[in-house]
This record gives C-alpha cells, structure tokens and sequence, in this order.
C-alpha cells in the first residue's frame, strides 16, 4: 500500500539529544529511582526515543506500513509514560493529539452532523484511526480508517495524565477537543467500525465499546457533563445486553469467538469489574484457546502473520492478573515477555506465527517484509505491567495490597 509522509529514522544516539529535546541518558538514572529493572528503563528509554519533538509517538521505526502515529498505541503509550513518572513526555503527546483533533475538526464536525441528519458516511470520511507525525491527517483510501477506539482511549489517557499529574481541572487548551471528541463518541457509540485490529468494519466490537466507554467516563468527569456519563451508561448496557453471550463476553456483534483485546472490558477501562463471574470465564476462555507459546494471540481465526503471540496483549493479561492479585500469573506474563526483548533492546509486534501458521505468516512477509521488530505499544504495556508488579514489591505505602492491586489497574 502506498503510504505518504514517511518520516526519516533518527535512530543514532548523537542525533537522540536534539531529536527528543531531552538528555536520554539523564532521564535512564531518573528512572532508576521509580523502577529498578534494566529492561524497564531500556523500555521507557525506547519510547522516548521514538517520540517526535512535535510529541507524536511513532508505531513502529522499523516496519514501513506503521511510521504513523495511531491514537490507540499512542494512548497507551502516554499512560505507560505517566506510570515512570514521564509526565512531561505524556503532556507533549497530549498536545500533538489536541493539535491534530483541531486539524481535523470540520471533520469531525461533518460526521457528526451527517449522522444526526441520516446522511449516508462513507468510512474513507471519517476521522482517522492514524495521523502522520507532523499530526496531519493520512488520507489513504485502502486503510480502514473508521475506528472509534482509539478516541476513546486518548480521553482516557488524557484524564489519567491529569489525575496523576495533579490537574484537577480541564485545561482550557483541551477543552474543545475534549467536547469534541467526546460529541463524536456519543453519536458513533453504537455504530459498526473497523474493531482494534482494523478489521470487520460492520460489527459492533467489544473491546472498541470498552474504549469508548471509558473515553465517555474520562470527558463526562472532565466536563461535568451528565449527558456523556449517561452515554456512558448506555455503552455498558449494551455490552452487558448483547456482549454477553455464551456465559461469557465476546468479539463482536457478528461473532461469539473471544478475542484478548475483551480483557480491557476490565483493566482498564471498568466497564466490568475484573471479578465480574462472566468476565472470570471470559479470560479463561481466552487463556484455553489463545495461549501461544507461554504469550497470547489476538484471537482464535487471527491469520496475520500467521498469529504469533503479542507481548501487548500478554501484558494486558498480567495487567488482568493483578487487579486479581495473582502476582505468580502476572510475574509469568512479564517473564514472557522480557524474554522476547532482544539484544538490542527492541520489543517487537508478535512472535511464533511463522512456525504456528506457516503459510499465512509467509503471505504477510512477501506484502509487507518482516513484522515489526520494535513495536512502542509493546514497550509501553510491558511498562505498565512493570510498574504495576513494582508497587506490590515496595508496600511502602503502608497500604493493604489489595489496594494497590487496585492502584496497579484502575483508572
Ligand atoms: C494493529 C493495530 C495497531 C497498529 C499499529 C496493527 O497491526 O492491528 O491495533 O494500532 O498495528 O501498531
């Protein structure tokens, strides 16, 4: 697919300084105080590296068809970032998106408007799952580009960073994008789009009902607006109504399978309590038949690049375990994980399905070359898992750990 707007890669250590604005080795002895492990501030060091000056956060340097900055990696990236400490990194990425919200307003607007008045959307019109660095819109129209999720995962993120940074209020800069953003959820809430995966554009997914849930949840608290909490409401009763299926959550409207990306219905999101009786035989569902190797697949007919294992979604299930409290589960999930970084620090997309699904795996590499070997998002779960298992190792807090279990997932 062609792609425009590739950005250079600055990956030599000389250019780092000047690229991030930022003395990276500096930040490394920081980190050392919020979290000893190596790999971690090799992670959290990654990531910096790879966001722009501008604060866009870039998928992947190495694979060609990610040099883009998406709102769903991006989103979890910046939370991951706030979780070292990172808060400055987290606000620039803040910015950029409300820069790129503002660019793409009239967009937005349209759809919005479109939709009130039953005005047939073409999905190429929509706003964009991904932005060029420089924030500009990707206009390609062999991209799935309707996906809702990633606006609701920049809400939330965007509330955690002002929660942990303190800010009790919305900052006027924010403040149009917010109402925005949150006007657009509230009116595509319960319309099919492309799901996480970019994929099945006429479902209505999940774990992309759970992002929007808790982007409605962050923008009614941040705007005092009861009209999004109710919506909010509106998003949790249709995945309790129609989700559950089976005695357990499902993909989508058009499919019983599981998919791992469900686990967000709980951690982070809370749409459901993460004891939830349905949810509890939802992860089990999910770990019989999406275990790869020790990590977790996306979901059981997966084909792209044959379905190896994801260390995003492997963190998601230890992220899962903790707010259960079981550190052994979650301590194995993070093992899984740090085993797959490589010498040379980079974390990458997924593992195994070139001996799992032999062919399907060599269909992708002969259209796209080799899947990402450095993958941010997968970085910033293994963060946020890290940290997450660090607050049980250091109760300093004088706290109970079922608390900080809490503290270590709830948004
Ligand atoms: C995944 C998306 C992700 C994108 C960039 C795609 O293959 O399906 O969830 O946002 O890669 O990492």
């Amino acid at each position: 697919m062609a792609r425009c707007k590739v950005p250079r890669r600055l990956a030599a250590t000389s250019l780092i300084r000047n690229w991030t604005g930022r003395d990276l080795s500096k930040t490394s002895d920081q980190l050392s105080d919020v979290n000893p492990e190596a790999t971690v501030r090799a992670s959290v060091v990654s990531i910096l590296r790879n966001q722009e000056e501008n604060g866009a956060i870039v998928a992947s340097p190495d694979f060609a068809e990610y040099r883009y900055c998406w709102l769903r990696d991006g989103s979890f990236i910046a939370y991951a970032l706030d979780q070292v400490g990172q808060h400055d990194a987290s606000a620039r990425y803040h910015s950029w998106v409300n820069q790129a919200i503002e660019g793409i307003s009239e967009l937005i607007d349209r759809a919005i408007e479109w939709h009130q008045q039953e005005r047939p959307l073409h999905p190429d019109h929509m706003p964009p799952a991904r932005f060029a660095l420089d924030g500009s819109n990707v206009v390609d129209d062999d991209w799935p580009n309707f996906q809702i999720d990633g606006y609701g995962t920049w809400l939330w993120s965007l509330g955690q960073h002002l929660l942990s940074t303190g800010q009790s209020l919305l900052p006027d800069e924010f403040r149009g994008s917010v109402e925005r953003v949150g006007r657009y959820l509230d009116a595509f809430a319960l319309t099919p789009c492309f799901d996480v995966w970019e994929e099945s554009g006429t479902a209505l997914h999940t774990s992309t009902l759970a992002c929007v849930y808790g982007g409605l949840t962050a923008a009614a608290r941040l705007l005092d607006d009861d009209d999004l909490a109710e919506r909010a409401s509106t998003v949790r009763s249709q995945v309790r109504d129609s989700a559950l299926r089976l005695g357990r959550y499902v993909k989508s409207s058009e499919s019983d399978d599981v998919d791992a990306s469900i686990l967000w219905l709980a951690t982070p999101f809370r749409v459901v309590e993460p004891s939830d009786r349905y949810f509890a035989e939802t992860v089990r569902t999910i770990e019989q038949l999406l275990r790869l190797d020790g990590g977790l697949r996306r979901y059981p007919t997966d084909t792209y690049f044959g379905s190896g294992a994801w260390p995003v979604l492997t963190a998601s299930l230890g992220w899962h375990y903790l707010s259960v409290g079981d550190l052994d589960a979650a301590r194995e999930a993070r093992d899984w994980v740090a085993a797959h970084i490589d010498a040379e620090g980079r974390l990458g997309e997924q593992f195994g399905g070139e001996r799992r699904d032999p062919q399907h795996y060599r269909e992708w590499l002969e259209r796209w070359g080799p899947p990402a070997k450095d993958l941010i998002w997968s970085h910033a779960m293994y963060v946020v898992l890290c940290t997450g298992l660090a607050k049980f190792a250091e109760p300093h807090t004088g706290r109970s750990r079922s608390e900080d279990a809490g503290d270590a997932s709830q948004p």
